[in-house]
Formats: C-alpha cells, sequence, structure tokens
C-alpha cells in the first residue's frame, strides 16, 4: 500500500541531544532555521509528534507565516497542515495547545487509549487500531484516508526512532546546534536498537546562522516483501534509467539496480546500454558485478519493468539469470504486458524458486512513460 512521504525533521546538540532536562524546552535553533522549519511545514500535508513531545513541549504546530498560509489556501489546500499524534495510553491532556490552534487533528491510540479518550476526550478525530499501533497502518491510513502525500514527523525520540529503524522515514532533516547538553537522562534523537548498516545519502549540507541543516535518505532495502521508503527511492532511479535506453520498438525500455542489504549500489543498467543492442537492463547491471560477490545473496534488484521470463534474444531470461547471481527480492514497478510475450510472468518464475517480487504500483506510470509507443492507450 502507499505511503505518504515521511520526512523526519529535529535539531539536536553537539552531543546529540534534543533537549535537557530543565522544564523550559531548550532551544536549539535560531530564527532563520525556524523560518525554515515554518517553510517546511507549509509544504506538507501533516504534521506528526508523539504524545511525549505534547506533554514535555505543548507545541502548536502552526505554519506561523500569514503568506505561506495564504498559499496554502490559494493551492486548494487546508490554511494549516492536518495535525497528527500517536499515543498508545491515551494520556493526553484536553487542554494542550495541539488541540486548540491550527486545523484539523487526529490520535492514533490503541483501544485501551481510545477507551481513555472516551472518559477524557480531546479536540480531534481519534482512530483506534487495535490492541497495538502499527506504523504501517498508521501511514496507510494518512495516505488512503485521510489523503496524506507529504508528512513531516516533529519527533521526540522514540517516534524518529521506530520510523528509521522500520525502513519508514523517506528523509532525514537533522539540524547540529552548537552547544553541548551533558546530561545521560536527557532525550535522544535516536535511541539503541537496530538500524539499517551501512551509511545514508547525504543530500544536503547547509549553514544557517550558527546551526547546520544535513539532510539524509536511508538507503537500505526492505525485508522480502516489506517494502522500505529506500526502495521507493530505488525504484524511482531505476525508472530515471528507463528514460536513457535507446528507443526500440521490439523491446522495451527498462533501467535495474543492485543493491547490497546495507544500501550500497552494486550496479546499474539499462536496456540496450552501451554497445549491446538487446542487452536488458537487469542483464547489464548483473553483468558488472563479480558472480562471487556474497553481497548478492542478500542484494535486491529494481527494475522498472518486472523480470522478463522468456527472451528470444538470449538463452538465459532476467529472472533465470537473477536467479542465477543468488539474488533472492526483486521490486519492480510494472508487470510485463503481452506486448511481445503473451503471459510472461517472470514474478512466477522468480516466486517459485523462492525469491520474494514487491511490485509498487505508484511508480507504474512513470515506467511506462519510456514504452508508451509499444503498449495500447489504456494498458
Ligand atoms: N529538538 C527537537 O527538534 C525536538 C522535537 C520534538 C521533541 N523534542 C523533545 O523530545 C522529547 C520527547 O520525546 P519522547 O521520545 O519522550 O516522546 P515522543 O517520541 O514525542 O512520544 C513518545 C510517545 O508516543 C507514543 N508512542 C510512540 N510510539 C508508540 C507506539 N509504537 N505504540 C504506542 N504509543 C507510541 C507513546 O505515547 P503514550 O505514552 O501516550 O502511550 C510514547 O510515550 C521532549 O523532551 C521534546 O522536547 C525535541
Amino acid at each position: 500500500m502507499p505511503h505518504p512521504y515521511v520526512l523526519l525533521s529535529a535539531a539536536v546538540s553537539l552531543d546529540g541531544y534534543l533537549d535537557d532536562t530543565g522544564p523550559e524546552r531548550l532551544l536549539l535553533s535560531g530564527p532563520a532555521d525556524f523560518d525554515r522549519v515554518d517553510e517546511v511545514r507549509a509544504s506538507v500535508d501533516a504534521i506528526l509528534v508523539g504524545a511525549g513531545t505534547i506533554r514535555a513541549d505543548n507545541p502548536r504546530l502552526l505554519v506561523y507565516s500569514p503568506e505561506r498560509r495564504a498559499a496554502r489556501v490559494e493551492a486548494g489546500q487546508p490554511e494549516y497542515p492536518l495535525k497528527v499524534t500517536v499515543s498508545g495510553s491515551g494520556d493526553l491532556d484536553p487542554s494542550a495547545n495541539f488541540w486548540h490552534t491550527g486545523g484539523e487533528k487526529i490520535v492514533y491510540t490503541t483501544e485501551k487509549g481510545a477507551e481513555r479518550l472516551r472518559q477524557e476526550p480531546v479536540a480531534a478525530d481519534v482512530v483506534a487500531l487495535g490492541p497495538e499501533l502499527d506504523w504501517r497502518r498508521i501511514l496507510e491510513h494518512l495516505h488512503d484516508v485521510r489523503g496524506v502525500r507529504r508528512l513531516m514527523v516533529e519527533g521526540g525520540g522514540r517516534i524518529h526512532t521506530q520510523l528509521l529503524q522500520q525502513g519508514l522515514a523517506d528523509e532525514l532533516q537533522l539540524v547540529l546546534a552548537p552547544l553541548l547538553v551533558g546530561s545521560p537522562d536527557a532525550p535522544r534523537m535516536f535511541g539503541p536498537g537496530a538500524y539499517q548498516g551501512g551509511r545514508l545519502r547525504l543530500v544536503e549540507t547547509r549553514r544557517i546562522e550558527d546551526v547546520v541543516l544535513m539532510r539524509y535518505e536511508p538507503t537500505a532495502p526492505g525485508t522480502a516483501d516489506l517494502p522500505s521508503a529506500a526502495d521507493r527511492h530505488w525504484l524511482a532511479l531505476a525508472c530515471e534509467l528507463a528514460e536513457r535506453c535507446p528507443q526500440s520498438r521490439t523491446a522495451f525500455s527498462v533501467g535495474a539496480v543492485v543493491v547490497a542489504a546495507d544500501g550500497m549500489e552494486l550496479a546499474r543498467g539499462y536496456s540496450r546500454e552501451g554497445t549491446d543492442p538487446v542487452v536488458h537492463a537487469e542483464e547489464a547491471a548483473l553483468a558488472k558485478i563479480g558472480p562471487a560477490d556474497p553481497r548478492l545473496a542478500s542484494a535486491t534488484v529494481y527494475s522498472s519493468l518486472e523480470p522478463c521470463a522468456r527472451r528470444a534474444s538470449r538463452p538465459a531470461p532476467c529472472a533465470r539469470l537473477i536467479l542465477d547471481a543468488g539474488v533472492r527480492r526483486v521490486v519492480t514497478a510494472w508487470r510485463e504486458p503481452d506486448t511481445f510475450v503473451a503471459g510472461a510472468d517472470g514474478s512466477g518464475l522468480l516466486t517459485a524458486e523462492g525469491a520474494d517480487v514487491v511490485v509498487l504500483p505508484e511508480f507504474e506510470e512513470r515506467a511506462k512513460a519510456p514504452n508508451r509507443h509499444l503498449i495500447a492507450p489504456q494498458d
């Protein structure tokens, strides 16, 4: 199921704390960075904070600039983004600023939390999602029921930790402030636990007065049939590569990327790349990796079109090449239509031999774009 684009946003001290242990919220940024945060808020459909942040900081989470609010209204959006909180316990103060400022609000909670909120209601929609909270269900609900396409998450630490560990964050906007907290009991941005191995991708650094904004993207593929936010980034790259293929009337234009479990790109390729007029994208990418590379066994192949199951130009179809390379996870945007091969089922071949195939249909149109001359308008 599609999720909103999830952007984690926070400011931290040089020693990695989100706050100190005093009763007042620690101001880590300056006016120019608060204005940048206001701009980011104005660009999203919803802003989420955990119940811990409501209890600790009593935030309003508004777009403060009247010009930015006016621009939202002109664009047909609500004046303020939807405000979202998450609370297992339902222990929320009905007089907190969160409920009495801005536009619509929603609380995701458990059945137990919803029971408590019936006794002590807050001015918000209350959505109970069963005995436990599940982040994928929250994101699906926000996407499908509330129409949220971009979600800004403004903490606190427990929320950021879970979203990053579960591979659900598309982007991290981290502001590093030149001060030290030094108190082991203060809340940290990221708690202990299992994160992606390897490195995140640094997308941008920006000096803003005396703080530095760093933007990162997680890179690690999901596991088995569970997609991660990074799967979407890699599949988007495969769709971009498909645009580079020399056009053909007799074969699809496809892009492919092979990525190790720690998020390192091993190779990329596209149809008819270089001097080989019949090479397929997955074949071109796999040919660039040594067959004994131990990372292949836990790697993911991203292909804008499902790997082929039958092929006239070469003895082995791409689904077979992938299996023979030892790869057991494929993420694709588009199942192969009957244009050249009737009933091609590369996914069936892959799954029959134990591979996981994840189809992300939200990328289908992008995968089809360079192939429009080959497929019927309704396909
Ligand atoms: N520097 C910054 O940019 C920044 C930004 C935001 C916050 N902060 C700081 O962060 C601190 C708060 O962080 P925090 O980690 O204590 O709190 P938090 O992450 O804001 O919220 C944690 C709470 O959210 C609910 N929750 C989260 N995940 C859940 C799950 N899977 N199932 C059920 N409930 C779940 C629980 O609420 P219940 O307890 O109600 O069940 C939990 O106690 C404050 O000191 C604040 O100042 C700093």
